[in-house]
């Protein structure tokens, strides 16, 4: 499960971008994420030459919805990727990082007038419209001058195999303009009836932890489909394909993945032979991953606390390991029976024998892993969860009123913190007392 820095030191204690993560949890406290910054960049990289080595106009945006902060808008700008955003809030942060705008797409199924505005104000590069109350609302917010780049969001009417929680690019969906209706076909002459909208094409996005490439390549072939029926009724010719998310990426040691360059291969293959199969040019062609570039960059480290036998009712025992966080700094082992691995990082090197099931603090049964095997573990031990880069802090809440982890970043020996760990007076700043309650 080990992301390419990550090792046992002399120790025996987990390192991670050449730090011990004892000395880690003892510097910044616990529960603490690590972003593994080297790994981060280099999935970056990797993405890049994978793609870009069949086709040189492939676009890739990271997904910020699965880590988003200042730190992450910096390495994300210095790898040359775009980034996709998909409210105000990712916005503003990427503003706020000064990201380059034109290399900003937003998302958003339900995107409110002022993220409209907001988005035109800083000028993103592109506007991937999801239905007509969007288009509608965006006509209004432009000037009879201003020019607007969009993409339109097609439901694809694809059913992967993913948690249905995290399926999004089936006919019964809340996202985009479904094809089977008509309202693709609608949205397309709408747009083209107005000059200040360039069409550059059409998006979807099906799903996230996807690993069985089918499913990327019956996208990819649906969208040059749809691009091509498009062209057939309307004349209109599709200049670039964006067939949204990423790869899935392991959580489990068992899990096997395809391999980035044979996921390029399916998605470029498929795209070149129906696109020849069309007689259509080749669109450009963009995607948007978050989960595969940033997930197995980082660990969550927890401080182990109170460990209990409970007797089960068929005879024996189950012993739960609470730690210091749970559903609140991670909440998709609760959402969508997520699967996570773990060890113990202050005894890396000793055999895992004992079986235990890694308990939240929180006031429901937040089960963060249901049987992980460690060494024999006590109050004091420091856990760390493997591949809580995606989707972990950025889906973080309060519950408990426990303030968010703080947020390390290694690289080469070198802490620094990027996220502070809220304290407990900004837990309670934005409470207000009307005065009949004082
Ligand atoms: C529109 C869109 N693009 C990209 C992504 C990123 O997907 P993944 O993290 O699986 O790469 C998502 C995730 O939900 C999404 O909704």
């Amino acid at each position: 499960m080990f992301s390419i820095t990550q090792q046992i030191n002399d120790q025996g204690h987990l390192q991670i971008g050449g730090i011990d993560t004892v000395a880690l949890a003892a510097e910044f406290g616990t529960p603490l994420y690590v972003l593994d910054e080297e790994d981060f960049r280099s999935r970056c990289r990797e993405y890049q030459r994978a793609f870009h080595t069949l086709k040189p106009d492939v676009g890739i945006s990271y997904a910020s919805k699965a880590l988003l902060n200042l730190a992450v808008c910096r390495i994300i700008e210095q790898e040359g990727l775009g980034l996709d955003v998909a409210s105000g809030g990712e916005l503003f942060t990427a503003a706020q990082a000064a990201f380059p705008a034109n290399r900003i797409t937003m998302h958003g199924n339900n995107k409110s007038e002022e993220e409209l505005c907001q988005a035109l104000t800083i000028g993103v590069g592109t506007i991937v419209v999801d239905n007509f109350l969007e288009l509608e609302t965006l006509q209004s917010l432009l000037s009879p001058q201003q020019e607007l780049r969009i993409l339109l969001r097609v439901a694809p009417s694809i059913d992967p195999e993913t948690h249905p929680y995290i399926r999004t690019g089936q006919t019964d969906t809340k996202f985009g303009f479904a094809v089977l209706t008509g309202d693709l076909l609608r949205a397309v002459s709408r747009v083209r009836d107005d000059s200040r909208l360039e069409l550059a094409g059409f998006h979807c996005h099906i799903g996230s932890q996807i690993t069985d490439l089918k499913f990327f390549e019956e996208t990819t072939a649906t969208m040059a489909q749809i691009a091509a029926d498009i062209r057939d009724e309307t004349g209109y010719a599709t200049a670039e394909l964006n067939i949204g998310g990423g790869l899935g990426v392991r959580y489990l040691p068992g899990d096997s993945l395809p391999d980035l360059k044979t996921y390029a291969q399916t998605i470029v293959g498929t795209l070149r032979a129906r696109c020849a199969e069309l007689n259509m040019p080749e669109p450009a062609l963009l995607i948007e991953p978050g989960r595969s570039l940033v997930a197995e960059a980082g660990i969550t480290l927890y401080r182990v606390g109170a460990i209990k036998q409970a007797p089960l009712p068929k005879g024996g025992a189950r012993t739960y390991l609470s730690v210091d966080g749970g559903l609140s700094d991670n909440p998709r082992p609760q959402m969508y029976q997520a699967r996570y691995h773990a060890i113990l990082a202050n005894k890396a090197d000793q055999p895992a024998q004992f079986s235990y099931r890694i308990a939240g603090k929180h006031c429901e049964t937040d089960t963060l892993i249901p049987e992980v095997l460690l060494p024999e573990a006590a109050p004091g031990d420091l856990l760390a969860i493997f591949s809580t880069g995606a989707y972990n802090a950025s889906m973080s809440s309060n519950y408990n009123r426990l303030p968010r982890p703080a947020m390390a970043l290694v690289r080469d020996g070198q802490a620094d913190l990027i996220v502070q760990r809220e304290t407990l007076t900004e837990v309670t700043q934005m409470d207000r007392l009307p005065e009949r309650l004082r």
